[in-house]
C-alpha cells in the first residue's frame, strides 16, 4: 500500500492555538490523521516546533510553513513509499530537514505526517493502533497519573509548583483507577471552593488555585483525598511535576509564592523534606536540565523509593536518555512525541528505557488536541503509565477514555497490574 498524497491543514489545539492535521492518503484510498500537540513549559532540547512568527496574524503563532513543507517537500520525498515502512518514512523525513532538532521542515510538520502514516497503516491492516504500534504484544493497561491542581506556566504562575497529580497506586482495574481519581478531583473542587482558593480551570484541567504558599496545594490534596474516602499513600499516592527548569535562573531556584530563591543545596533539601513528609510516590523534573550534579545526588538516595522521571532533561532524545542511564540521572523518561517530531524516535526511546529497566510514563502535552494516539502508544508498548494532564475538557478526556475502549477491543486479553509496575524500580 503506497502513499499517493499527503496534505495537511490548520486546526486549533486546547488553549486555542493554531496546530495543524496531516492527512495521509493511499493507494488504496485509505486516509490517516495526525494532530500535533504543543507544549507551554518546553526544554531547551525539544525538537523545534515551526512557527510563522508573523505578529499580525494569530500572534506570530500560526503554522503556514509547517502545512506548506507537508505539502511540497514531505509530501514529494514520501510519495511512493509503502505506509508499512515507518522507519524509512521517518529517517527520510530526518534526512530530508537536515537539521539536528528538526527546525528546517518543523517537528511538527514531521511528527503530523509519522503519526498519520501509523494511523493509515493500521487502518490499511484493518487493526487498532495499539496492535499496529505494539506488533501485536501490547495488552497492559496503564496506571494514570492525573493532575489534580494546576500551577507555573499552564495557570499564570498562581503556584510555583506545575503539577501536583494524583496515582491510584491501590487501584485494582483500570476502571477503579478512574473511579478513585473522579471522586478525589471532585473532592478537591469543593474543597477550594469553600476555602476560596478556586480560580477556574489551568490548561490541562486541573483546578486553577489561589494559594499564597507552596505547601497549600499538599494540605488541599490529603484533605480531600480523606474527603473522598481514601487512605493517602495507600490507596493514592502524591506525583508532583516541579518543572525546575521554568524555576531555575542565575543558579538559584526561585519560588516566588513564598518569596523565597534557594541555591541548588537549599533546593535539593526543600524537595527532600517534602518527600519525606507527604506521601510522594513520583517526581518529575525535581532539578533544572543542566543541575546534573543533583539529578544525580537526588537518584542516589531516592532512587529506590521514588520513581524520578526526566522530562526538560531527556526531551524523549535517546542520546540524553542513554547518557541519563550511564550516569544514573533518574529513573524513568517522560515520553512525548513531539520532543523528538517522530514515531519511530518516540518508539526507540521507549525501548530504550524498558530495556535499561526504567519506566516510560506516556504523556500528553498542555497544549492537546482530540487525538488519542497516545493512549494507543502507552498499550501498544505495555509502558505501564499515562500522564494526560487533569480529569475535565475533552481533549484530556479522550484519552482516559480511550483506554476504556481499548481494554472492550482487547476482549479478555488486557492486562492492569498497577502499581505492580513500580516493582520494577522501587524496593517497597
Ligand atoms: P508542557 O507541560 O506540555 O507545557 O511542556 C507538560 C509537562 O511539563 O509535563
Ligand atoms: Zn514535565
Amino acid at each position: 500500500m503506497k502513499i499517493t498524497d499527503i496534505d495537511a491543514f490548520q486546526i486549533y489545539d486546547s488553549r486555542g492555538y493554531p496546530t495543524l492535521e496531516v492527512e495521509v492518503t493511499l493507494s488504496n484510498g485509505i486516509k490517516g490523521q495526525g494532530m500535533v500537540p504543543s507544549g507551554a513549559s518546553t526544554g531547551q532540547f525539544e525538537a523545534h516546533e515551526l512557527r510563522d512568527g508573523d505578529e499580525t496574524r494569530f500572534k506570530g503563532k500560526s503554522v503556514g510553513k509547517a502545512i506548506l513543507n507537508v505539502k511540497t517537500e514531505i509530501s514529494g520525498a514520501l510519495a511512493g513509499k509503502s505506509v508499512f515502512d515507518q522507519e524509512d518514512i521517518d529517517q527520510t523525513m530526518i534526512k530530508l530537514d537536515g537539521t539536528k532538532n528538526k527546525s528546517r521542515l518543523g517537528a511538527n510538520a514531521i511528527l503530523g505526517t509519522s503519526m498519520a502514516v501509523a494511523s493509515a497503516a493500521a487502518e490499511t491492516k484493518d487493526v487498532p493502533l495499539y496492535e499496529y504500534l505494539g506488533s501485536g504484544t501490547g495488552n497492559l493497561l496503564p496506571l494514570n497519573e492525573i493532575q489534580i491542581l494546576g500551577g507555573g506556566a499552564h495557570a499564570g504562575w498562581s503556584n510555583d509548583i506545575q503539577d501536583f497529580l494524583a496515582i491510584a497506586i491501590g487501584a485494582k482495574s483500570y476502571e477503579e483507577s478512574l473511579e478513585i481519581i473522579h471522586n478525589i478531583y471532585h473532592s478537591a473542587g469543593e474543597i477550594m471552593k469553600e476555602r476560596g482558593k478556586c480560580v477556574g480551570v489551568a490548561d490541562e484541567g486541573g483546578w486553577w488555585p489561589n494559594y499564597t504558599s507552596n505547601e497549600e496545594p499538599f494540605q488541599v490534596f490529603l484533605d480531600a483525598t480523606e474527603r473522598a474516602g481514601y487512605i493517602p499513600g495507600k490507596d493514592v499516592s502524591i506525583s508532583l511535576d516541579i518543572a525546575a527548569s521554568d524555576l531555575y535562573r542565575e543558579d538559584k531556584y526561585h519560588l516566588p509564592l513564598d518569596h523565597k530563591s534557594f541555591t541548588p543545596d537549599q533546593f535539593y533539601a526543600l524537595l527532600k523534606s517534602w518527600c519525606e513528609k507527604y506521601p510522594i510516590i513520583s517526581i518529575e523534573d525535581p532539578f533544572a536540565d543542566t543541575d546534573v550534579t543533583n539529578w544525580k545526588r537526588f537518584t542516589a538516595e531516592f532512587g529506590d523509593k521514588l520513581q524520578i522521571i526526566g522530562d526538560d532533561l531527556f526531551t524523549t532524545n535517546k542520546n540524553r536518555i542513554q547518557v541519563g542511564i550511564d550516569q544514573g540521572l533518574a529513573n524513568a523518561v517522560l515520553i512525548k512525541l513531539n520532543q523528538i517530531g517522530t514515531v519511530t524516535e518516540t518508539m526507540e526511546a521507549i525501548r530504550l528505557t524498558q530495556n535499561a529497566g526504567w519506566l516510560p510514563v506516556i504523556s500528553a502535552r498542555s497544549g492537546e488536541t482530540e487525538d488519542a494516539f497516545i493512549s494507543h502508544l502507552a498499550v501498544g508498548t505495555n509502558a505501564g503509565q499515562l500522564k494526560v494532564g487533569s480529569f475535565s475538557r475533552s481533549e484530556r478526556m479522550v484519552k482516559w477514555n480511550e483506554i476504556l475502549r481499548i481494554k472492550r477491543q482487547l476482549k479478555g486479553k488486557s492486562t492492569f497490574i498497577g502499581s505492580g509496575i513500580y516493582d520494577r524500580i522501587l524496593k517497597r
